[in-house]
């Protein structure tokens, strides 16, 4: 009987695509996945150090893989990803049940390591990042049948100065827009509908000369595809010639998601984010003009050292004239290594709470308001699975990136279906079926 693996994924999308190539390579080398942690020989953790909590949770897990090993000392853990780096010195001093540790670029050696490690007793670690390494001509053992991540880019260069991903994840490299349409061509043969480009920064995406733009409009041309998304763009990146391409093809979803992370411009530039307040607000106000009823998301971070309460209320002020569809939002999490980490006014525990109540407490009536305006007009949305609630319903995406929970009829999950939207209650809408007669009369 093939030996069997267990994986458990945290952090970002990036993290689910690398856990699918990570479970390519070992189906590809005859193991089995489990979803039964009991039944695993080996059980892996592709980990996210993006926050300390993210770390937090990964390290509570540890202890319990642990108790596996304890029953079954053969069992072997291995902790991959973005963690490993950092984590290197303490699990081999601390956490001595850890067999592997291998970093975001040197996951083409599992294979090899879980056969050493069987026969070996010291522990195999790589947690060296590549210039190159881009895991280009593989076979990632994709999860869900709707969606194909496919990552175009890895690493950043962008080091804003609280984010640890540069330090994990290395420098920036693209792969071949051949390369990329290949993969999405198979995953379109196998039967997935919708595509996300991943990438850490995905609108710098560059090889040999072509730009995300280039790129996107190939993708947008491959047949049989239904819906393309992208994730996540920086907003100095993202240009007039990507909108433009948007606006072009239906298949690209309207969609975007612009990381705002804070409003006041001595604290972006602190953050070394590039932009100020008013480009991030004319950017918007293109992108609206370019893409009509375009779905707005942002990623926002309330107290970043040095922050004042003025400077965070320009992030409220941002978020209200903007008005962002739905929003991301975290309290600045320090992280060693980073410069942010280095300056010496950190904003308290309390304020930080206090600040993230009130982005939350904004964000709500936004979205509330954006989704109000949608009451009345037919959007296409893919069924993607039965709703929460009920065994009746679906939740599907519209094009704008909004769930929608309506009456099953007689569709099926995959369908694309036109859905009236009836109500917009918290975050979510509720819609009803209708027939291509009847969006053509509401048109
Ligand atoms: N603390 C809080 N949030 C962070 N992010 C990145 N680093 C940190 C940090 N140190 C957020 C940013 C980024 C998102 C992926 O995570 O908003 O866009
Ligand atoms: Fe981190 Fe900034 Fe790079 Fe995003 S663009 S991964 S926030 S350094």
């Amino acid at each position: 009987m093939n030996k069997s693996y267990y994986i458990e994924t945290y952090g970002c999308q990036m993290n689910v695509a690398d856990s699918e190539l990570v479970s390519g390579l070992l189906s590809q080398d005859g193991y089995d996945e489990t979803k039964d942690i009991n039944r695993a020989d080996i059980i892996l953790v592709n980990t996210c150090a993006i926050r300390e909590h993210a770390e937090d949770k990964v390290h509570s897990r540890l202890g319990f893989y642990n108790q596996f090993k304890q029953k079954n000392p053969s069992t072997i853990i291995g902790v991959l990803g973005c963690m490993a780096q950092n984590l290197k010195e303490d699990i081999l001093e601390s956490k001595p049940y850890v067999d592997i540790i291998l970093g975001p670029d040197s996951y083409r050696r599992l294979p090899t390591m879980i056969r050493d490690r069987s026969s070996e007793k010291s522990h195999l670690v790589d947690t060296k990042l590549s210039k190159f390494e881009l895991y280009d001509n593989m076979f990632p053992s994709r999860n869900t049948g709707i969606n194909a991540w496919i990552s175009i880019m890895r690493g950043c260069d962008k080091f804003c100065t609280f984010c640890i991903v540069p330090f994990t994840r290395g420098r920036e490299r693209s792969r071949s827009i051949e390369g990329i349409i290949s993969e999405a061509n198979q995953a379109v043969s196998d039967g997935f509908l919708e595509i996300t480009l991943l990438g850490q920064n995905v609108n710098s995406y560059n090889h040999a000369g072509r730009g995300f733009h280039e790129l996107l409009d190939e993708v947008a041309q491959i047949p049989g595809i239904k819906r393309i998304r992208y994730t996540s763009p920086h907003p100095q990146d993202m240009t007039r010639k990507v909108l433009k391409v948007m606006a072009k093809h239906d298949t690209i979803c309207n969609y975007v998601h612009l990381p705002l992370q804070a409003g006041n411009d001595r604290v972006l530039k602190r953050m070394n984010r590039t932009y100020t307040k008013s480009r991030f607000i004319s950017l918007v106000n293109q992108i609206r003009d370019l893409l009509p009823n375009v779905g707005l998301s942002t990623d926002i971070i309330v107290g970043f050292p040095g922050e004042s309460e003025e400077e965070f209320k320009e992030t409220l002020d941002v978020m209200e004239t903007v008005r962002f569809d739905s929003a991301y939002t975290f309290k600045y999490s320090s992280r060693p290594g980073t410069k942010a980490a280095e300056y010496a006014d950190h904003v308290t525990k309390e304020e930080k709470q206090d600040r993230l109540e009130r982005v939350i407490k904004a964000q709500k009536q936004h979205t509330l308001i954006q989704n109000q305006k949608l009451v009345g007009a037919v959007e296409i949305v893919l069924v993607e699975k039965e709703s929460k609630r009920s065994v009746e319903h679906w939740a599907g995406r519209t094009d704008s990136n909004k769930w929608v929970i309506f009456e099953k009829e007689d569709t099926q999950i995959r369908d694309l279906v036109p859905v009236q939207i009836k109500h917009a209650k918290g975050i979510t809408l509720r819609g009803d079926i209708v027939s291509i007669q009847q969006m053509e009369a509401v048109k």
